[in-house]
């Protein structure tokens, strides 16, 4: 006789959650565009098994790095890491304001615990990353939306949104924005806003969560300081990761703060060192340069894949459709009419045998039909093409009855 798994053996929450859309491999015949991971072809297999053979020789590495150790992380990383903050960001990196996790995955629920009780409210940067969404859902944390618009979070909205959490006695936690080739929308905060909007959170004490997942995959030009480097009270709490620049599977990430922010958030981490071995790795693959002269390599190639998606959206798209030219990062959001049937779409979608991101996906309200989300990173340009040629197809059906 089986076990009754019935429902009220379960937490309570576990009914109000939909299964999470997953980044797994799809048949040859589907082109899919749905999901941020990068080419396999891309990950620097030869300079990993490089640093992981140069690691294992270490002894005193590679024991600290076997072992249970540090919360904090395995030494190799952070102090590789710290380098390379430091040179990004024009700052040095004060001992103690670094934490690394098991990818930013990990970092966002950490930091999520550590700043906000259930209940309270956050204000939400919409469209936004759809990790993030589920996130601040698991948390029981209530999302005000405040939107974006082509220059980034609108700050004015922010103030808006202050006040009116005011006038109800109310203050929210934090503040989420994905600032520098944003996840979903591919756009990037220009310098000028960066400021109002670090002055506007100063004067109201709102601490920043800053999600750089895509920085250093800037195609066109560098792109501003970040706004950890240029915040003067230590309100920013950076988020970053290794998964777009070296692989997802090493599942590696880290919090860059306040040294207090730090301490809370490791309250939260119950394991023990995260990925050490993972972290010695990539830390060693750091050390020979290894990781800079890739990402040299990674912005080449998937700056030519932008370039391949655009003007295959050029092509394809009928009148009424836009998107967005994202300077860096992986994704294109794709704007439908209004009298675009969705519903059709995402049938012909099917038919067609082409995959992108719903764009409700990216809210934690319901909308954002009339968006998909297209990443550029998974397929070669000549797949970029036909999906969009296929994408074009399954429009136009939705466009004309
Ligand atoms: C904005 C943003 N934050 C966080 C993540 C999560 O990344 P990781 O692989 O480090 O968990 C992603 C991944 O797509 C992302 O786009």
């Amino acid at each position: 006789m089986s076990f009754a798994w019935t429902p009220d053996r379960f937490n309570r929450r576990v009914q109000q959650i939909s299964q999470p859309p997953r980044a797994l491999p799809s048949p040859p015949e589907i082109v899919s565009l749905a999901f941020g991971s990068p080419d396999p072809r891309l990950f620097p297999a030869a300079g990993l098994a490089e640093a992981a053979a140069t690691a294992l020789r270490d002894f005193p590495a590679y024991s600290v790095a076997l072992q249970y150790g540090n919360p904090i992380g395995n030494p190799v990383l952070l102090g590789e890491l710290a380098k390379k903050l430091e040179k990004d960001e024009g700052r040095p990196v004060e001992p103690g304001s670094l934490t690394i996790t098991s990818g930013s995955s990990q970092a966002l629920p950490l930091v999520f615990q550590a700043l906000a009780d259930p209940g309270s409210p956050c204000l939400l940067e919409t469209p936004t990353f759809l990790g993030t969404v589920r996130h601040i859902r698991f948390n029981q944390i209530e999302a005000v939306a405040v939107p974006l618009d082509d220059q980034g979070l609108d700050v004015g909205a922010v103030g808006a949104a202050l006040d009116t959490l005011s006038a109800q006695g109310r203050r929210p936690r934090f503040l989420y924005t994905i600032p520098t080739f944003n996840n979903p929308v591919g756009m990037t905060m220009p310098l000028e806003r960066r400021l109002a909007l670090l002055d506007l959170c100063a004067r109201h004490g709102l601490p920043i969560v800053e999600d750089d997942a895509y920085r250093d995959l800037w195609f066109d030009a560098e792109p501003p300081p970040t706004l950890h480097a240029l915040d003067r009270h230590g309100l920013v709490i950076r988020l970053g990761t290794f998964s777009k620049i070296v692989a997802p599977g090493v599942r590696l990430g880290f919090v860059l703060a306040d040294p207090a922010v730090i301490e809370r958030v490791q309250m939260f981490k119950a394991e023990g060192v995260t990925n050490g071995f993972a972290s010695l790795v990539v830390g060693t693959f750091m050390k020979s340069g290894g990781l800079a002269s890739h990402i040299e390599v990674l912005r080449r190639d998937y700056q030519g894949r932008r370039d391949a998606l655009l003007s295959a959206l050029a092509r394809e798209m009928p009148d009424g459709v836009t998107w967005t030219r994202p300077t860096g990062g992986f994704f294109v959001w794709l704007t439908l009419p209004p009298q675009a049937d969705v519903a059709r779409i995402a049938a012909r979608m099917k038919e067609e045998q082409v995959v992108a991101l719903p764009g409700t996906e990216c809210y934690p309200d319901g909308r954002g039909s009339h968006h998909l989300r297209l990443a550029f990173s998974l397929q070669p340009p000549e797949r970029l093409a036909e999906g969009a040629c296929r994408l074009g197809r399954a429009i136009r059906a939705g466009l004309h009855k």
